[in-house]
């Protein structure tokens, strides 16, 4: 099959991550006959500085028309302590997701054998979880009216949801549930914000079509608490755009390490698939950044191609380097660790 890629490596340990699943993807093509056309693209800090903007229009061009986009991380910190700053690097990403019109943001999270003691989670509590945080990403406080007024004294961002968003967030919802344990959860602040309520109103409206799921509703705090308490008491999970930002980061330490946990982004055409963690200044050139994430968000792309055999050799190799302690650094418990670029070498030789 022959498949064309928009490459946005981004900022920090961006492209260091992307470059290790490039030579994995890489791998898999050749020993399924693939033809992998891969479309490196501009964007982030990079793309400041290079063109003046976050998400130039060439770039928007090449997702537009690629089948799938991989992308590694965005955030540079000399943006985050300049609140003056005009154009930022996560405005990037989030004209990207809106223009892709990317409004579901799919974040499995799961354990992985090998590492259930590297979580400061007990065993017990975490071990066999498998759940999914589906969030919403072109809507709520994230893209809602904001500004300043009193002469700059008050601020403001708005939480606005229409109907329709929260329904076709919902259905995908749903049609996982279907095909996972029927086990869908709203989560959400009903018991005091209005565009909650417009929440559970819609999703319950829906419950009729999808009579073999059992839904449930709960809020964004007690969720907060119930999911690193008892994972395993959750399947699929609907949520707002920044709920779900929350508890995503939040659901990564139930795997042991932010580093291993993969996305992808969907709506209606192109597909984004990303690692969950940010661009990680501190280590960016080191070549010691964990590129297991991105790897494994190379495995989603795979999966929504139909692509089942290639992703499930990409997850095979990726659990064989944990078991075979073939690791980076921040898994490796201060014993032998291996570079960035190893690790993506190593899981390319073994697929
Ligand atoms: C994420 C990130 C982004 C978000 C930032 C970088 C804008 O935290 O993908 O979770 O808040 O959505
Ligand atoms: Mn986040």
């Amino acid at each position: 099959m022959k498949l064309n890629i928009a490459l946005l490596a981004g900022d920090g340990i961006g492209p260091e991550v992307i470059d290790q699943a490039v030579k994995v993807c890489d791998a898999i093509a050749k020993k399924h006959n693939h033809d992998i056309n891969w479309k490196p693209a501009l964007t982030g800090a990079a793309a400041i500085d290079a063109v003046g903007e976050p998400y130039p229009d060439e770039t928007h061009e090449i997702c537009a028309n690629a089948d799938a986009v991989l992308f590694g991380a965005i955030g540079h910190p000399r943006f985050d302590n300049d609140p003056s700053a005009k154009v930022r690097p996560e405005q990037g990403l989030l004209k990207m997701r809106q223009k892709l019109g990317l409004f579901a943001n799919v974040r499995p999270t799961f354990t992985f054998p090998s590492l259930i003691d590297k979580s400061p989670l007990k065993r017990d509590r975490i071990e066999g979880t498998d759940l999914i945080i589906l969030r919403e990403l072109t809507g709520g406080i994230y893209f809602g009216e904001r500004g300043r007024k009193d002469g700059g004294n008050t601020a403001f961002d708005t939480m606005t949801y229409q109907r329709f968003e929260i329904e076709r967030l919902a259905k995908k919802g749903f049609d996982m549930a279907m095909k996972r344990s029927k086990k869908l959860c709203c989560v959400d602040k009903a018991n005091v914000l209005e565009s909650s309520r417009l929440w559970r109103e819609t999703v319950q409206a829906m419950e009729k079509d999808y009579p073999e799921v059992e839904v449930t509703y709960e809020f964004i705090d007690a969720v907060a608490m119930r999911l690193i308490q008892w994972p395993k008491g959750y399947d699929v999970i609907i949520t707002a755009n920044l709920f779900g930002d929350i508890l995503t980061d939040e659901a990564s330490v139930i795997a042991g390490s932010m580093g291993l946990m993969p996305s992808s982004s969907v709506g209606s055409k192109v597909s984004l698939y990303e690692p969950i963690h940010g661009s990680y200044p501190q280590a960016a050139g080191k070549d010691i950044a964990n590129p297991l994430a991105t790897v494994l968000s190379a495995a989603m792309l795979f999966e929504d191609m139909n692509m089942t055999q290639e992703a499930e050799e990409i997850r095979r190799v990726v659990n064989k380097s944990l078991a075979e302690g073939y690791v980076t650094e921040d898994l490796a418990d201060g014993g032998k660790s291996y570079k960035t670029s190893e690790v993506g070498d190593w899981l390319a030789s073994n697929i």
